[in-house]
């Protein structure tokens, strides 16, 4: 009797001091695992793969059958998943359609030169004969503003962690106050960043955005043809490069007419963005900003080394990505990706 009453209780030791363990190895798993993540907070790698999947590989399927016959689209895409960020984080919200009684973020001047609405709606489409009710709108657009870039390279150009959930609530004016304009300064670019969490390095590298797509010639017109109301041209524009942007945006108020905002390469993901940002031919004062601080001057310079560039900007990317985003219980797996549940 007294032998088993021993042995219990030396068991009863034993457990605990196991279960002590267990919580040992779960707290170091969970610190180590929360390092790992710092970029991304409560997102993860392959969020999906036991619900869904095959989710990411028929994001990339769709998007690349659609980029190999717009090549425009890696530009919208990742447009759009920028202005989704900072408008109440990456959160899908950009993708809501207005209502009767809401100005949606779709409709802030900004946003009305996106496009490619119609290829997320495709996505999610499949996705929902899938698996449905699995697969966020907002990874959806983080996916596929990845994969679209990407598809010039035919692989991956920077790791996208899942688990962001759709917000309900998509509001024009947040989008025209959380967009920042391409007639900033650099103090004002350097707050927007600032006011999302991220600095003033991703403002440089995310900025290299530009060396895909197309801008409008009302954003920029202003530098050729009435600078400080004067009739006169921005200084700080090449001189040269002005007098080509003149002979395509004929007019002040042209705002139809759009050029490549990296003149050499304006399809190819490279960072000569940087180096026509160097021969001061950045397209808006927003890029031209870039220059007038000597810190960021310096990361420009360092940008130019293309594979730098390109390793700097997927961990930009992750930043902007993780911006307030929804997670676990919160917001909600919308069923079409243009209206809330
Ligand atoms: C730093 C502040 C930024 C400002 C002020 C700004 C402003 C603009 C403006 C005015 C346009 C032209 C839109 C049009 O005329 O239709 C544009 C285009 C674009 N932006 Fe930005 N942008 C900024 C940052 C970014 C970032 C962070 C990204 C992505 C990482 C990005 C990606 C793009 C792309 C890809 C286009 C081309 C879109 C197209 O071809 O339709 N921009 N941006």
């Amino acid at each position: 009797m007294h032998e088993q009453a021993c042995l219990t209780s030396f068991e009863r030791e034993r457990e605990s001091m196991e279960n002590m363990s267990l919580v040992l190895v779960i707290t170091i798993a969970l610190f180590f695992g929360h390092i790992g993540d710092s970029e991304g907070g409560d997102l993860r790698k392959d969020f999906y793969k036991s619900a869904c999947p095959l989710a990411e590989e028929i994001v990339k399927d769709i998007t690349w059958k659609h980029v190999a016959s717009n090549s425009a689209l890696p530009s919208k895409f990742l447009r759009m998943h920028f202005h989704d960020c900072f408008v109440r984080g990456c959160d899908g919200s950009v993708l809501l359609d207005s209502t009767a009684n809401n100005k949606a973020e779709k409709a802030a001047v900004p946003n009305q030169s996106l496009s490619g609405f119609d290829v997320i709606d495709k996505i999610k489409e499949k996705l929902e004969e899938t698996c449905p009710g699995i697969v966020s709108c907002a990874d959806i657009l983080a996916l596929v503003a990845r994969d679209s870039v990407s598809f010039q390279f035919k692989k991956s150009m920077w790791e996208v962690l899942t688990g962001r959930r759709d917000g309900r609530i998509s509001r024009q004016s947040e989008a025209l106050s959380n967009i920042p304009s391409p007639f900033f300064n650099f103090a004002s670019l350097k707050q927007s960043f600032a006011n999302k969490g991220l600095s003033l390095h991703d403002l440089v590298v995310l900025s290299g955005g530009h060396t895909i797509g197309v801008g409008h010639c009302n954003f920029f017109s202003n530098r050729l043809y009435n600078f400080s109301g004067k009739g006169d041209q921005d200084p700080s524009l090449n001189p040269t490069y002005a007098s080509q942007l003149k002979a395509q945006c004929k007019t002040l108020s042209d705002n139809t007419t759009t050029v490549a905002m990296d003149p050499g390469s304006p399809l190819s993901f490279d960072s000569h963005y940087y180096m026509a940002l160097n021969q001061n031919q950045g397209l808006f004062q927003s890029d031209a900003a870039l220059l007038t601080n000597k810190e960021s001057s310096k990361i420009v310079s360092k940008l130019l080394d293309q594979d730098g560039f390109f390793t700097e900007f997927g961990q930009s990317m992750k930043r902007m990505g993780a911006v307030q985003v929804l997670t676990g219980s919160n917001g909600e797996i919308r069923k079409k990706c243009n209206v809330i549940n």
